[in-house]
């Protein structure tokens, strides 16, 4: 059974149909958010869904999606779907219109989507093990802030990255480290933490903020600032951070070993809190 509400219905997925006129499917008119549920609790909803909002508001969709729109569909989708690990996919376009037309259409009724992607959550050992990636120019739009539908560019790295045996591609921007395809990005170095700060080319994770939030509650020293592509090299450590990844500790990048070439220190003290914080940053329904 894979139940999905669209529209206000909860439908098999395959009786859930759009239209071939949805601004989703002809332009990627439309933004998204990934919801993770952790034992039946949701990780930082109020972050994802305010971030939905300031989305939509940048690509001017009028329309307001709030907890108590989400909480009632969230727990049903649970219920029906007998799950308690999984990914919330919340996709909400402008709509369809009556031809295929660039211009906004009027009077035009926004197609809200959500279903729940099984998931299992990594564990700290198997994230231990530490993990490849490679760097790339990055080849996204210069409006990465907004959560939009157009993926081409992740789609097509991401598929790069595994025929490479890398688990992401970290994106270079004149020669300064963005983030990952998928995933925002962190350092160590002489044991302090470093982060690209937010800028408009680049996705504002709310992992990322969370990170920084624990860093902040254990005191650790980190700095939100330009990060230059020759620092990755150097880095004592590197990791990749996402709502479905977690921390991933990155050892090896572009063929050469990152630090000492397995997970570091400063990357098992925040993993650890990051997993035991998890009950606390849920929401409890
Ligand atoms: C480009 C990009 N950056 C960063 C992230 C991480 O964001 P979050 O921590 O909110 O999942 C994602 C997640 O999909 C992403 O696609």
């Amino acid at each position: 059974m894979n139940i999905v509400y669209l529209n206000g219905d909860f439908l098999e997925m395959d009786q859930a149909k759009v239209s071939v006129m949805d601004r989703g499917f002809l332009f990627g008119d439309g933004v998204y958010e990934v919801i993770p549920s952790y034992k039946q609790k949701l990780i930082g909803l109020d972050y994802h869904l305010e971030r939905l909002a300031i989305c939509l508001n940048m690509i001017k969709i009028d329309f307001q999606f709030k907890k108590d729109d989400f909480i009632p569909i969230y727990k049903k989708l649970l219920k029906q779907n007998q799950l308690d690990d999984c990914l919330f996919y919340l996709q909400i376009t402008r709509g369809s219109g009556d031809k295929r037309s660039y211009l906004f259409p009027k009077n035009i009724k926004p197609t809200v989507f959500i279903c729940c992607i099984p998931f299992s959550w990594p564990t700290i050992a198997s994230l231990e093990k530490g993990y490849a990636a490679y760097t790339t120019e990055d080849i996204r739009w210069a409006y990465a802030s907004i959560k939009s539908l157009n993926l081409l560019p992740s789609v097509l790295l991401s598929q790069e990255a595994l025929e490479k045996n890398a688990v992401e591609a970290i994106l270079i921007r004149n020669q300064q480290v963005i983030e990952g395809s998928v995933s925002n990005i962190f350092l160590v170095k002489d044991k302090r933490i470093i982060t690209p700060n937010e800028q408009a080319c680049m996705l504002s994770g709310i992992t990322r903020m969370l990170i920084i939030q624990l860093a902040n509650t254990l005191s650790y020293p980190l700095d939100e600032r330009t990060v230059r592509v020759e620092e990755l090299y150097h880095a004592d450590e590197i990791w990749l951070t996402g709502s479905s990844k977690t921390i991933l500790p990155i050892i090896e990048l572009d063929g050469k070993r990152i630090g000492k070439g397995k997970a570091g220190p400063v990357w098992k003290q925040f993993v650890k809190h990051f997993f035991d914080d998890m009950e606390m940053l849920s929401h409890n329904l």
